[in-house]
């Protein structure tokens, strides 16, 4: 007995870190075929959003956008851009250059983030849209662009809008951690319109209004004509895609297309993910501003990853799982792990350097057995993201070639958002399980500026592999 005490405190002792990581978490892995499971109840929500019958109780929108095609190479000129509603606010010159043979063209971009006061997000719209129409006229006056000739102008705006025509939009709801009063139910357009009136001095005509998954979509398409998917992951997630008008009853007409903004943060808000949340996920919503809102984003997107990973580690150390039971103020506080953090773990060289860096700013004295722990806590819930935006577009990739009754489909998916493009390796993750989802057909993903990130892929996805494959 006694030698069997010994061996089995020895065993404990050797144990790897991730191991016991890997038992707490276990509800966080999604294995393919619930990965599949997952896809296919997306694609359901899908019909449901589109179908005028069920689209009143339907969690996930799918709202019209009126943008009817992708570009098509022939587009020239330059226009004015405003992007609300991301992890920055940006205002933007965009100058098209023509294509020349097979699209030569290509997209220019100056652009200027602004700060937005952290009390204007939560004060009145107002004072939100004066402060992003001056910033509109900064943006005139620093690049000398003449205030005297008219300007074209696209609204990006990254929230849901119900529109009834490109350039009007009613909002109809805040996400993320905007909640300015009085826009609700009204039109951001005209709400932006009073606004650049309100500071003068500016010719500027509001022409469009997109949301930031739609302005993805047809960046990229200026290069790439196979581009007929958006997809954001960064602050918030969501996807747009070109849908067949007589699918969608809420437009008049049947012949061609129309992008549709699929709002699939909101999957889950009727409990369609219900059997896949987990109490972390359960934590999160209820402290957010929007309980019960935005399920999906909650289990995704760069506004919750981090917050995720401290609910499990705090909860891993109250259980005397990590730091000898060590808890402190600053783990016990909301916020103080974010997606940053998250990113920098489990970056590739340094990431067990950075987690005990980030252990030790939060006041606690990590073994080097927690710092690989919390690594993987990291990588678990990083994961479960890619894997859910990998199920959510392998069901939107299937939809497209239903819709068009093809075996195969080429199709490019322009991707942005800040999770994607600075997590070391959300791009390659995600790359790769939506291949595994739909095996019959190659994806290309390609960042909002166009180019085109394959190669690298191909050249990370090999460490991939070896490093994650237990996870799947
Ligand atoms: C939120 C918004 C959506 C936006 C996404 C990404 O989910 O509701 O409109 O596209 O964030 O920014």
């Amino acid at each position: 007995f006694a030698v069997h005490l010994v061996l089995s405190f020895f065993s404990k002792l050797q144990e790897d870190p991730t191991k016991k990581v890997d038992r707490f978490m276990y509800a966080m892995h999604l294995h393919d075929d619930q990965l599949s499971d997952i896809s296919a109840r997306f694609q359901a929500e899908m019909k449901k959003g589109l179908s005028g019958e069920s689209n009143a109780a339907a969690a996930v929108k799918m709202l019209p956008t009126h943008v009817h095609s992708t570009p098509d190479g022939s587009e020239k000129g330059q226009f004015l851009a405003l992007d609300l509603g991301g992890s920055k606010f940006k205002v933007l010159q965009v100058k098209v250059r023509e294509g020349t043979g097979v699209r030569g063209g290509g997209v220019e971009m100056e652009e200027k983030t602004y700060p937005i006061p952290e009390e204007l997000l939560t004060g009145s719209g107002k004072e939100l849209f004066d402060h992003v129409s001056e910033s509109l006229n900064d943006f005139l006056h620093e690049k000398k662009i003449s205030v005297e000739k008219k300007h074209p102008l696209a609204f990006t705006f990254s929230f849901p809008c119900e529109q009834s025509a490109l350039n009007q939009g009613l909002l109809l709801n805040w996400s993320k951690n905007f909640r300015a009063r009085g826009v609700q139910g009204k039109d951001v357009v005209q709400a932006l319109r009073g606004a650049v009136n309100r500071t003068g001095g500016m010719d500027v005509e509001v022409l469009a209004m997109v949301n930031d998954t739609v302005a993805t979509m047809m960046t990229c398409g200026f290069d790439d004509r196979y581009c007929e998917v958006g997809l954001i992951v960064g602050s918030g997630t969501n996807a747009c895609y070109m849908e067949e008008l007589h699918h969608i009853d809420l437009v008049e007409g049947d012949e061609g297309r129309m992008c549709v903004n699929t709002e699939w943060g909101a999957f889950g808000d009727d409990g369609a993910l219900n059997d896949y949340i987990t109490e972390f996920d359960r934590e999160v919503d209820a402290a957010s501003n929007n309980p019960g809102k935005q399920i999906l984003e909650k289990m995704v997107s760069g506004m919750y990853l981090g917050e995720l990973v401290r609910l499990v580690v705090l909860k891993m150390a109250k259980l005397g799982l990590l730091f000898e039971g060590q808890v402190s103020d600053a783990l016990r506080t909301k916020g103080k792990i974010t997606t940053a953090h998250v990113a920098a773990m489990e970056e590739y060289k340094n990431g067990l350097k950075n987690t005990r860096n980030i252990l030790v700013d939060l006041d606690l004295s990590p073994t080097p057995d927690d710092c690989v722990a919390v690594q993987r806590v990291s990588t678990i819930v990083s994961f479960r993201s890619s894997n859910l935006v990998a199920a959510g577009l392998a069901a939107i990739l299937t939809q497209i070639r239903q819709n068009r009754h093809l075996r195969t489909l080429r199709i490019t998916v322009g991707v942005d958002g800040t999770v994607y493009k600075t997590h070391p390796r959300y791009a390659n993750r995600l790359h790769k399980v939506v291949q595994l989802l739909i095996p019959e057909r190659r994806q290309q993903q390609r960042s909002r500026s166009g180019h085109s990130s394959r190669t690298k892929l191909a050249s990370q996805r090999r460490q991939v592999d070896e490093t994650l494959s237990p996870l799947r």
